[in-house]
């Protein structure tokens, strides 16, 4: 069955359409997964003057670019058809339009498609429903719901961060376009490591979409605490790699000598498993007013900064996964790491030797599958959808988005 994926619950747009077969579905899990059309549109470079994500226009932008990347997917998967007549009827339109009253411009550009497009060989829909931003989930929400209704078609509402669990599952070289990728099975149990800008969490999972949360942040989530600490050093939006490349630089050019600064590692020696970096994010503030405010630090100064505060960061994630890991409680198969900050190289080769030193397989995403896209969340819907037995999962009219869906609930 090939399924059509909208994300929209941050600041990326993206629609994907994906294939998998039951004849490669073993375990409750796909074996394969074919992609004929993926499609991402960022608006990062749009936010960048803010610093962060700025809901409202993140929200537009996501109502300007859908019908855009839903025919650029179509189209590259052979799918987007000329039709000489409507090919949806005057009441769904209606239905539709009600659907999007919110959303005037989506709708607009919706009539235009329908007038002039067949319906594809789609067998079903799915949308990330939470968590993340309200009004831009929304908009990706109304917008399945538009389509469901206009081609008779079931929906599933796909939660975000189960999504970047899934995207462990994708081989470095899946492939877009004519061949299946091989995918990696998730063996359980799993300790799973989510880390993004809104979310950090540690989860158990006995068996596929159980989830038991161990501990989290109690204020910044990890991706957030780099984005402000960018900002106070004058980088550019998402902090994440503008960070992890300077303290790259840094540990390259100072391998032997020490860092100059020095910064906490909050909650490292607390028994639980919750975190908190709003008080790193206060004392990396309080070391650059300290030196005299942004303008006065020399690039060594950010770059030890940068350093100083991603060791600080990696001491603090790699010592509650080991905790937990050590726990005793359940004997984890694998260890996964998700979530838009797994793109961090150093927190990735940390936790691939702290997951050799415990034998257990470790599982990332492919690069480009680190930051949000609707590929794992495609992935989340086939392996939902497969395993459905009452169909309750199927939503329809009831979908709704949910900014704080947490994946254990
Ligand atoms: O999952 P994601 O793309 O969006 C959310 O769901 O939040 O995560 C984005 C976060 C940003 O805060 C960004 O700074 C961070 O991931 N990030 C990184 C790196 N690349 C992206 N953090 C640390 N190191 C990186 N290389
Ligand atoms: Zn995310």
């Amino acid at each position: 069955m090939k399924i059509l994926t909208v994300e929209t619950s941050c600041d990326e747009s993206a629609i994907s359409i994906t294939k998998a077969h039951k004849e490669h579905f073993h375990n409750r899990q796909f074996s394969k997964i074919y992609i004929p059309g993926d499609s991402l549109n960022s608006q990062a470079v749009l936010h960048n003057e803010f610093g962060g994500v700025y809901p409202n226009l993140a929200k537009r932008e996501h109502i300007k670019n859908l019908v855009p990347l839903l025919m650029h997917t179509l189209l590259q998967a052979d799918m987007l058809h000329r039709s000489d007549k409507p090919s949806v009827s005057k009441e769904k339109l209606d239905e539709v339009k009600k659907i999007l009253e919110r959303e005037p411009e989506l709708f607009a550009k919706l009539m235009i498609f329908f007038a002039q497009y067949k319906k594809p060989d789609i067998g079903a829909l799915a949308s990330v429903s939470g968590p993340g931003l309200a009004p831009a989930l929304w908009v990706g929400v109304n917008f399945i719901k538009a389509l469901s209704v206009a081609w008779e078609l079931p929906i599933i509402g796909i939660n975000h961060m189960e999504g970047h669990v899934f995207s462990t599952s994708f081989p470095v070289d899946y492939k877009i376009g004519q061949k299946e990728s091989d995918l990696r099975n998730m063996e359980f149990p799993a300790l799973i490591l989510l880390l993004s800008g809104g979310h950090t969490e540690l989860v158990s999972s006995c068996q596929l979409f159980q989830y038991r949360k161990l501990g989290q942040t109690l204020d910044d989530a990890v991706g957030e605490a780099y984005d402000k600490v960018a900002r106070l050093l004058g980088l550019g939006y998402p902090g994440g790699p503008h960070i992890s490349r300077l303290s790259e630089e840094f540990e390259k050019r100072n391998a032997k000598s020490n860092p100059k600064f020095v910064l906490p590692r909050p909650k490292i020696k607390d028994d639980d498993f919750d975190f908190s970096f709003s008080g790193l994010k206060t004392a990396t503030l309080r070391l650059v007013e300290s030196l005299g405010g942004q303008a006065h630090l020399t690039d060594t100064d950010k770059a030890n900064i940068a350093y100083e505060f991603e060791m600080a960061v990696c001491d603090v994630v790699v010592n509650k996964t080991q905790k937990a890991l050590e726990n005793g409680e359940v004997v984890y198969k694998s260890l996964l790491f998700a979530g838009g900050v797994s793109a961090n190289e150093r927190l990735r080769s940390r936790l691939q030797k702290l997951a050799n030193k415990h034998k257990v397989k470790f599982m990332l995403p492919p690069m480009p599958l680190t930051g949000d896209n609707s590929l794992m969340s495609a992935l989340a819907a086939h392996t939902r959808y497969a395993n459905l037995k009452d169909k309750s999962y199927i939503t329809h009219e009831s979908l709704k988005a949910d900014g704080n869906w947490e994946i254990d609930a």
